[in-house]
């Protein structure tokens, strides 16, 4: 038998809701028929946005929404998703060589923040450093945060039916400007983010300004940063950090030895979390440089999601899916101290989606199943817990009510486990499992709810023993008494 131990009060420190954060970029099919299906669809739809996204969003309480990239964000001009439809030009998009796909700006600014609105979620714009100039940005900031009747663009957001500023304070400056984003040094990047984060913060001084920090294992790339903003410092709230796993096997057709590999990679991310933040440390940036992990999920080959490879990067998502995202956010809420926000990537229809959509279908993925599981994670206290190797958890505490999440990471083996909890009682205790015998089970739209969350109870007196199934997701809630 497996033992965990739940030893309180050893508090690693407060979850920030925003580390359960999602990113809705404009590519493949994320925005047009994922969450935008237009006011005249015969899909239930909201401002033309599908309400069942916006339900669920709302259920799992996801705080906060990246947009419009990605990628996408370093060609894209604000001033063409604004103002009458009609008028708004058709663009090639950063994506358009690699899907053939042109942007009609039909979805903008006020539509993605009326989306994020509906939501209940806050929004996290990507600013554009490559191809537009800090004076445009400070432009976009004033379109969105400036007083009514104060300015010409907040007369311009007036004109265009919103009056009332919309308070965007989360801003990014960049996208992976190391590749995608203008192929940058650190050193020519931190000199570039100084001049759009002085105007952003000029403009709007209570934003929080996210850099464009490395991808994966590129700690080369944190040095030059840190390095960069230690010569001559500018506003800086957060550091972005992409991992994406992949490259072991297909997304619905893997062997056990492929979800091993898998499991491996996304466990990196404690590493990955540990050496950046090192490097933050050492340079005495942890007040300014968060880790913001902005970009993460598997990405696996294409073509398996329903839309057969039309919609770019879309995927379908399995139990391995699932248990790599309780990984995931298990490691985010054990180093909660460390990381300001996170976002997986991405909403729907494209890599590691808590959605998948066409027309009048729409599902959601066994991902989604664990964001609501571990929802009452957000805003509580974690604490440390221990267990062994093929268990991956995190537990955390607020207002005496405590949430464990646990994920069995072996393919084969179910794990008896005994949950010890020193120096507190447990009582009216519930459990909330995703599992099934297949870890390659997933959702479809002739079977939509084949992987979903089942419910028991869980007595709560000392010694609980559970059985977390091969593959499985499991939260535990109970109350706290001393
Ligand atoms: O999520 C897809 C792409 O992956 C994003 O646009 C980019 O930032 C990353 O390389």
């Amino acid at each position: 038998m497996e033992k965990i131990y739940l030893i309180k009060p050893d508090c690693i420190g407060n979850i920030n809701p925003d580390i359960y954060g999602v990113f809705a970029e404009h590519i493949g099919g994320v925005i047009y028929d994922g969450i935008y299906v237009g006011e005249d669809s015969p899909v239930e739809n909201i401002h033309g946005f599908r309400k069942q996204i916006i339900e669920k969003l709302a259920e799992a309480k996801i705080p906060l929404i990246r947009w419009p990239g990605g990628c996408f964000a370093e060609t894209y001009n604000w001033r063409d998703g604004i103002g009458p439809r009609k008028k708004r030009p058709t663009r090639i998009s950063w994506w358009t060589q690699k899907d053939g796909k042109y942007e009609s700006n039909a979805i903008g600014t006020d539509e993605f923040l009326d989306f994020c609105n509906l939501c209940g979620a806050k929004p996290y714009i990507a600013a554009n450093l490559t191809s537009m100039t800090p004076s445009d940005i400070r432009e976009w900031v004033d379109y969105c945060n400036s007083p009514k009747n104060t300015t010409y663009m907040s007369n311009l957001r007036a004109d265009n039916g919103h009056p009332e500023p919309y308070n965007v304070k989360i801003w990014g400056v960049g996208n992976e400007n190391w590749s995608g984003g203008g192929n940058m040094t650190p050193a020519f990047y931190s000199n570039e983010y100084r001049r759009y984060a002085k105007l952003i913060e000029n403009t709007a001084p209570d934003a929080e300004l996210i850099s464009c920090g490395a991808n994966a294992d590129d700690y080369a790339w944190t040095h030059g940063l840190m390095k960069g903003m230690c010569e001559k410092s500018a506003k800086m709230d957060g550091m972005a950090v992409h991992y994406y796993c992949g490259g072991a096997g297909d997304a619905i057709d893997f062997s056990i030895c492929e979800w091993n590999e898998l499991i491996a990679k996304a466990l990196r991310m404690q590493e990955i979390i540990d050496r950046h933040y090192s490097i933050v440390k050492a340079y005495d940036m942890t007040g300014s440089a968060k880790l913001c992990i902005d970009e993460w999920g598997c990405w696996h080959p294409e073509g398996s999601g329903p839309s057969n490879g039309a919609n770019l990067f879309e995927q379908q998502s399995t139990m391995r899916d699932a248990v790599i995202s309780a990984l995931t956010l298990n490691i985010f809420n054990n180093n909660c101290d460390k990381i300001r926000l996170a976002a997986v990537a991405q909403l729907v229809n494209n890599l590691h989606a808590l959605f998948l959509s066409c027309g009048e279908n729409c599902i959601c993925t066994p991902t989604y199943h664990v964001f609501n599981m571990f929802k009452n994670h957000q805003g509580s206290a974690a604490f440390k817990v221990l267990t062994s190797k093929d268990i991956s958890a995190s537990a955390s505490v607020k207002e005496n009510k405590l949430t464990v999440t646990l994920a069995n990471l072996s393919a084969d083996k179910d794990i008896e486990l005994s949950i010890e909890n020193v120096g507190f009682k447990l009582d009216n205790g519930k459990i909330s499992l995703l599992a099934d015998d297949d870890i390659h089970a997933h959702n479809t739209f002739e079977d939509p709810e084949r992987v979903k969350p089942r419910e028991a109870v869980f007595s709560g007196s000392n010694g609980n023993i559970i059985l977390l199934p091969h593959g499985s997701v499991m939260a535990v809630e109970a109350d706290i008494l001393y």
